[in-house]
């Protein structure tokens, strides 16, 4: 291994194969592009083709909400776990406990064959926002909302956690979050789910682990602390002396920066519209305008464009959604990516292993014990 390649981070290195999205020519996912999907299509029909493919006709768009409606239902015993974990646990923490508990009631958890995933992935779209909700209701002393069936997947999600039915433009606005932030190739939870997966292991340890590595502040965990800028920024007139200072002080601005995209998150763009548009109808652009003097100086002074973080957090804000739910609700739709991913690596699975470079010391001979000082 003396001349062997090493890139930290793996960057740069091609890991695997996947047919469900490409950043290359913008990012498509299965051929689509991002703007098309965000402008023409539904979440649950992004859903649809990222689990089987392609892109589902009216009746098989029907059958599938219905099947997620039936799907969302949660055990009783996991109810009551969820409730009786400790108060000050992380709704991020709480929701990968929750996600490896269903496993335990699915009955086709170790059931590996594409059928059975797809099920088990689609169980998980349905249950994923109770669990946040459920969560994020008991806490509050609030009651459960009970889900009528009659809602889009947005907009049901909102009205689990909040109690209120979300008007259009809100209802919009959520449901194109979710598509934006549906899949993104080998990011670092879909390649930890990939390489949970690639030991033969199932779906559930797959998606729990990649909740772990989701919630890590450079990866998903940056849209909670996005809103942390934004509140210490506090006024518009404060931000670009506060960016410059944060700057010079070798601070790490959250939101921006990606491993991929040096020149722009085509996330990012589409969903500022959004940020801006439910702004003005709340009468107060301060948040935008704070954000717009951020983005130019980071640009001018780093080179670095936001990713998708970076207004996704403006946007739950204007929904009325608490921070510690930004991360959970990334979950919610990026479930299907790692989902698609789990069954394209078990059906053209090489266990992933790589190798390291040693650094530690040259061989040596143990001391026995009594002789050790
Ligand atoms: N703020 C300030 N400087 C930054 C930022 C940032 N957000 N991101 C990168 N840089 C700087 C680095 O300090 C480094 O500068 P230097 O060359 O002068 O030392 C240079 O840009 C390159 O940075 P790396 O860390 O090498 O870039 P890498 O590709 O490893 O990191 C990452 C990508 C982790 C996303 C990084 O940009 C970051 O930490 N961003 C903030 C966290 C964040 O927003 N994460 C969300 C990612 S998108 C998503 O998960 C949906």
């Amino acid at each position: 291994m003396a001349d062997e390649a090493y890139y930290p981070g793996l960057e740069g290195v091609i890991a695997g194969e996947t047919a469900l999205s490409t950043i290359e020519d913008g990012l498509r996912y299965r051929g689509y592009s991002i703007e098309d999907l965000a402008r023409e299509a539904q979440f649950p029909e992004v859903a649809y083709l990222l689990l089987y493919g392609e892109l589902p006709t009216s009746e098989e768009l029907a059958d599938f909400q219905s099947i997620l409606s039936e799907s969302a239902d949660l055990p009783g015993p996991v109810v009551d776990l969820l409730a009786n974990l400790p108060v000050h646990a992380g709704a991020m923490d709480i929701l990968r406990t929750g996600i490896s508990a269903c496993g335990h009631f699915d009955p086709q958890a170790d059931e590996h064959d594409r059928q059975a995933n797809i099920n088990k992935a689609v169980r998980l779209l349905g249950q994923i926002p109770m669990l946040i909700a459920a969560r994020y209701r008991t806490t509050r002393g609030l009651p459960p909302v009970t889900p009528t069936g009659e809602l889009s997947f947005a907009a049901n999600l909102l009205q689990l956690i909040t109690g209120r039915q979300p008007d259009a433009t809100a209802e919009r606005a959520m449901d194109v979050s979710l598509t934006l932030y549906a899949e993104h190739e080998f990011n670092a939870s879909t390649f930890t789910a990939r390489v949970v997966t690639s030991t033969g292991s199932d779906l559930y340890s797959a998606v729990t682990a990649a909740v772990g590595a989701l919630k890590g502040p450079l990866h998903g965990g940056a849209n909670e602390r996005v809103m942390a800028v934004l509140e210490e920024v506090a006024t518009p007139d404060n931000a670009e002396g506060w960016v410059r200072r944060a700057l010079s002080s070798k601070r790490r601005i959250m939101g921006f920066g990606h491993r991929v995209y040096k020149t722009g998150d085509p996330r990012a763009d589409i969903l500022r519209s959004y940020c801006r548009e439910l702004a003005e109808r709340r009468g107060d652009t301060d948040l935008e305008e704070i954000a717009d003097t951020i983005e130019r100086v980071v640009r001018d002074e780093k080179g670095l464009p936001p990713n998708l973080d970076w207004p996704s957090a403006r946007l739950y804000h204007y929904l009325g959604l608490e921070v510690e739910l930004y991360t959970p609700l990334f979950v919610a739709s990026r479930v299907v990516g790692w989902a698609a991913h789990v069954i394209e690596q078990s059906e053209s699975n090489r266990l992933i292993r790589p190798r390291s470079r040693y650094t530690g010391p040259a061989p040596r001979n143990i001391v026995p014990l009594p002789e050790r000082e």
